[in-house]
């Protein structure tokens, strides 16, 4: 079995999507859901799934490597960003090292770095007047949004598209590819 984990911080759409779609396959399953946020939609849906959680702080994540033990412990092989928004630190990126993916809401390179995350994004996209849109997966190295990216996928935006618009469009291709995504990326890294 290959033992996923998700880093969430918000409402853990893109995470339901990601157990609800490895409880149907035999030999990679999502193990952990971390979350730094309290009161965390997602944290609900890790306990509706019987998922183990586990709810970090800041000094825990960053002041040492604590978390790497305990997921080294847990026997994750594999790290799945799905809305998490701290920075990973360089000691968990080396631990997995391409064995970690984020999803993006835009068409990175643009539209990505610090402070650009959820609606920002989407905002952003709209003043700029762009016609098109989507999102990027990528893996993780040590600058926010900078990774190798391995899928991207395009929407859309017309005049009229608000914000809000943009953010649905972009969350239907999130839920549609991104299990998929994971899925190819993990049975390359694990030849499965
Ligand atoms: C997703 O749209 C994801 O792409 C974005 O946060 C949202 C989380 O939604 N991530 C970033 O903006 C990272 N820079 P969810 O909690 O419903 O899955």
């Amino acid at each position: 079995m290959t033992r996923l984990a998700i880093f969430a911080s918000g409402s853990g759409t893109n995470a339901e999507k990601l157990i609800q779609y490895f409880s149907e396959v035999g030999d990679i399953e999502v193990s952990l859901i971390v979350c730094n946020k309290v009161k965390a939609g997602v944290l609900d849906i890790a306990e509706r799934w019987g998922i183990p959680s586990i709810l970090i702080d800041r000094d825990f994540f960053y002041k040492s490597d604590q978390m790497l033990f305990e997921l080294k412990q847990q026997g994750i092989d594999f790290i799945i960003l799905a809305g998490f928004l701290w920075m990973v630190p360089p000691y968990l990126i080396h631990g997995y090292q391409g064995k970690m993916l984020n999803i993006h809401p835009a068409l990175l390179p643009k539209f990505g770095g610090k402070g650009m995350y959820g609606m920002h994004v989407h905002e952003a996209v709209k003043r700029a007047g762009e016609k098109i849109t989507g999102i990027t997966i990528h893996l993780v190295n040590e600058k926010y949004d900078d990774g190798a990216v391995v899928f991207q996928a395009t929407c859309p935006v017309t005049s009229e598209d608000t914000p809000d618009d943009i953010r649905k469009k972009v969350q239907l291709l999130e839920h549609r590819h991104f299990p998929e995504v994971v899925e190819k990326v993990v049975r390359e890294k694990f030849h499965k």
